[in-house]
C-alpha cells in the first residue's frame, strides 16, 4: 500500500516536471520588491533570452526594475542614483507626486549624482508604474529597460477578498525588437518615429514567451502596457470572458465582464481570470488580438494591430475560485454641469512632426495654466489617422465622451490617467487639479511621438493660502497669488450662516497682496473660499 502511494507520487512529480521541461518559452519572472532605499539606474547585461546576454538599462540590476510598494497614506522615499552616462529623469506614472519630484524633463539628475525622492502617497490604491522621462530620451531609455511597477496598497481593500499572494500577479508587458544576437538596439527609422517603435514580440516582466503555471482558482492580473507604441487589444485566445476590476487609478465601482479591452501604452487594467471551468492540463493564452492598425500601421516589426501572445497560462492543479465581488470601490463621478471651462487640444501631425495645438514641445515654454481645484473639460481632438494615448501628469481624470462610440467602453470608466485617442476621434475628459501644484507635462504616451514633440507644459496654480497676522492694532490678511473668483470672509462664530464678505480692496506689494482690518472682536475668524 505504502509502496504504491509513493510510486504514484513520484509518477505525478515526474509528469509535472516533464510538462515544465517541454513547455516552450520561459516561466514568468517576478521582479524584486522595493519599499524604499537606493534605486540606481545603470547599464548592464541581463539574460533575457536563455543563453544570451542582452545590453539593457536597469534599475538595481533588473529590468523591469523592482516593484515599488507603498501603502496608502505612507511616504515614498528613494534615493535615485544616475549611474548612466547620460542625464535621467524618472517619473512615477499615475502617482500624484509634487511637481519637483514628478520627473519633469527640465530637471534631470546629472550623471554620477543622486536625487532624494520623498513625498506622501495619498490616493486610491492601484497599479501605477515608473519609467524614465528624460528630455528627448524617454523612448530610448524606457525601451532599453528603465521602467517598473509602482503599487499603492490599501489594507482597507482586503475585505473585498480579491485574489492575493501568488494569485495577485503584476504583468508589465512591453514589446521589443530583438535582433539575431538577441540585442535590442534602439534605432528607430523615420518611419518608426512616425508610427512609434513597434516590436516583434511581447516580453512580460522582461520574460520572452512568458508562461505561468496556475491553479483552477481566480487570479488578479495587474496588466501594465509598458510598450513604447504598441496598443494591446487584450483578450483570451478562446474568446472567453473575464472581469475588469480596475483601470489606471484603482478599483472600479463594480467588476465588469468583458471579452476584450483596449490598453494603450501607459495604461493599466486589472483583470480577474477564473480558471475553475478549465481542466487541469489545459492552456489559456492572454493575448493582444488583432485590430485595424490605423494610418501608417507600423513599418519595422509586426504592424500596429497585429495579434501577439502576452502570457500562456498552464492550468496545472486544483484551486479555490474567488468570485468577483459585486461592489468594489466608492466612486464619485464628476458632474459635467459643474465644469468651469473646456480646453481644446488638437493632436496632429505637421509634415513629419507630432504637434499639440500646432506646436512642438519646448522645454522652457509654459503652454497654459490651470487654476487650483476647478473642474474642467479637456477635449482631445485627434486630427490624424494615427493612435495617440494622451496622458496629463498631476491629476486623474474621468472620460466623458468619445466620438467613436456612444456607449462608454469599460476601459474608459473609473479614474484614469491615460486615454486612447483612436484615429480622427475626439475624446473629452473631466479633470480637476486638487492634489499637487506646479509645472507638469501632458503628452502622447506613444513615446516616439512624445520625444518628437507631442507634449506640453502646464502650470497648476498653487492653492491660495491665507496668512493671518497682527500689524499694530490691526489684523493683517495676506496671500501670494491672485484670488479672483475667491471670496474673503469673516465671522465671529464657526457656524455657516455667520460668515460675511470683507469689503475693501487689497494692496499689492512685494509679490504679495494684503489687507489691514481693525480688530473689533476678541474672537474673529477669517477664510478664503471659492463660492
Ligand atoms: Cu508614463 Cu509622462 O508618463
Ligand atoms: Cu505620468
Ligand atoms: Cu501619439
Amino acid at each position: 500500500m505504502n509502496t504504491s502511494i509513493s510510486l504514484f507520487t513520484s509518477l505525478m512529480l515526474l509528469i509535472v516536471s516533464t510538462h515544465a521541461q517541454t513547455r516552450p518559452g520561459n516561466q514568468l519572472r517576478i521582479p524584486p520588491t522595493f519599499t524604499g532605499g537606493d534605486l540606481r539606474a545603470h547599464a548592464t547585461n541581463v539574460e533575457i533570452w536563455p543563453g544570451y546576454q542582452t545590453a539593457v538599462l536597469a534599475f538595481n540590476g533588473t529590468t523591469p526594475g523592482p516593484t515599488i510598494h507603498v501603502a496608502r497614506g505612507a511616504t515614498f522615499s528613494a534615493r535615485l542614483a544616475n549611474a548612466l552616462t547620460e542625464p535621467l529623469t524618472v517619473h512615477w506614472h499615475g502617482v500624484l507626486a509634487p511637481a519637483n519630484m514628478d520627473g519633469h524633463p527640465n530637471d534631470p539628475i546629472a550623471v554620477g549624482t543622486t536625487r532624494d525622492i520623498l513625498f506622501p502617497v495619498n490616493q486610491q490604491a492601484g497599479t501605477y508604474w515608473y519609467h524614465a522621462h528624460t528630455d528627448q530620451r524617454t523612448a530610448r531609455q524606457a525601451y532599453l529597460g528603465l521602467a517598473g511597477a509602482f503599487i499603492v496598497d490599501d489594507p482597507g481593500e482586503d475585505v473585498l477578498g480579491l485574489p492575493s499572494g501568488d494569485h495577485d500577479v503584476i504583468l508589465l508587458a512591453a514589446d521589443k525588437r530583438p535582433n539575431a544576437s538577441k540585442q535590442i538596439p534602439y534605432a528607430p527609422t523615420i518611419m518608426d518615429t512616425m508610427s512609434g517603435f513597434l516590436g516583434t514580440e511581447v516580453l512580460v516582466n522582461g520574460t520572452p514567451e512568458a508562461w505561468l503555471s496556475v491553479d483552477r482558482g481566480t487570479y488578479r492580473f495587474r496588466l501594465i502596457n509598458g510598450s513604447n507604441a504598441r496598443i494591446f487589444k487584450v483578450g483570451l485566445s478562446d474568446g472567453s470572458a473575464f472581469h475588469l476590476v480596475a483601470n489606471d487609478a484603482g478599483l472600479l465601482p463594480r467588476a465588469r465582464q468583458v471579452t476584450t479591452l483596449m490598453l494603450p501604452p501607459g495604461a493599466r487594467a486589472e483583470l480577474l481570470l477564473d480558471f475553475s471551468t478549465r481542466a487541469v492540463g489545459s492552456v489559456a493564452t492572454l493575448r493582444s488580438l488583432d485590430f485595424p492598425g490605423g494610418g501608417l500601421g507600423g513599418m519595422g516589426g509586426p504592424e500596429q494591430g497585429t495579434a501577439m501572445d502576452i502570457l500562456k497560462l498552464y492550468v496545472d492543479r486544483d484551486g479555490q475560485p474567488a468570485p468577483a465581488p459585486s461592489t468594489l470601490a466608492a466612486f464619485q463621478p464628476y458632474d459635467p454641469a459643474k465644469a468651469r471651462r473646456t480646453r481644446q487640444f488638437l493632436i496632429s501631425m505637421g509634415g513629419m512632426t507630432h504637434l499639440i495645438n500646432g506646436s512642438i514641445y519646448s522645454l522652457g515654454r509654459i503652454d497654459f495654466s490651470v487654476p487650483w481645484d476647478e473642474l474642467e473639460i479637456w477635449e482631445f481632438q485627434n486630427g490624424s489617422d494615427e493612435f495617440h494615448p494622451m496622458h496629463p501628469h498631476g491629476a486623474h481624470f474621468q472620460v466623458l465622451s468619445r466620438t467613436g462610440s456612444t456607449e462608454m467602453p469599460p476601459e474608459d470608466t473609473g479614474a484614469k490617467d491615460t486615454v486612447l485617442l483612436n484615429p480622427n476621434e475626439t475624446v473629452r475628459v473631466l479633470i480637476k487639479f486638487d492634489s499637487v501644484a506646479g509645472l507638469f507635462v501632458q503628452h502622447c504616451h506613444n513615446l516616439e511621438h512624445e520625444d518628437d514633440g507631442m507634449m506640453q507644459n502646464f502650470m497648476v496654480a498653487a492653492p491660495v493660502r491665507l496668512n493671518i497676522g497682527l500689524s499694530g492694532p490691526d489684523v493683517r490678511l495676506s496671500w501670494t497669488t491672485n484670488i479672483t473668483g475667491y471670496s474673503l470672509q469673516t465671522s465671529t462664530t464657526l457656524i455657516n450662516s455667520g460668515w460675511s464678505g470683507i469689503p475693501g480692496a487689497a494692496i499689492e506689494q512685494d509679490n504679495e497682496y494684503f489687507m489691514l482690518l481693525p480688530r473689533t472682536n476678541p474672537q474673529t475668524f477669517y477664510r478664503l473660499i471659492k463660492p
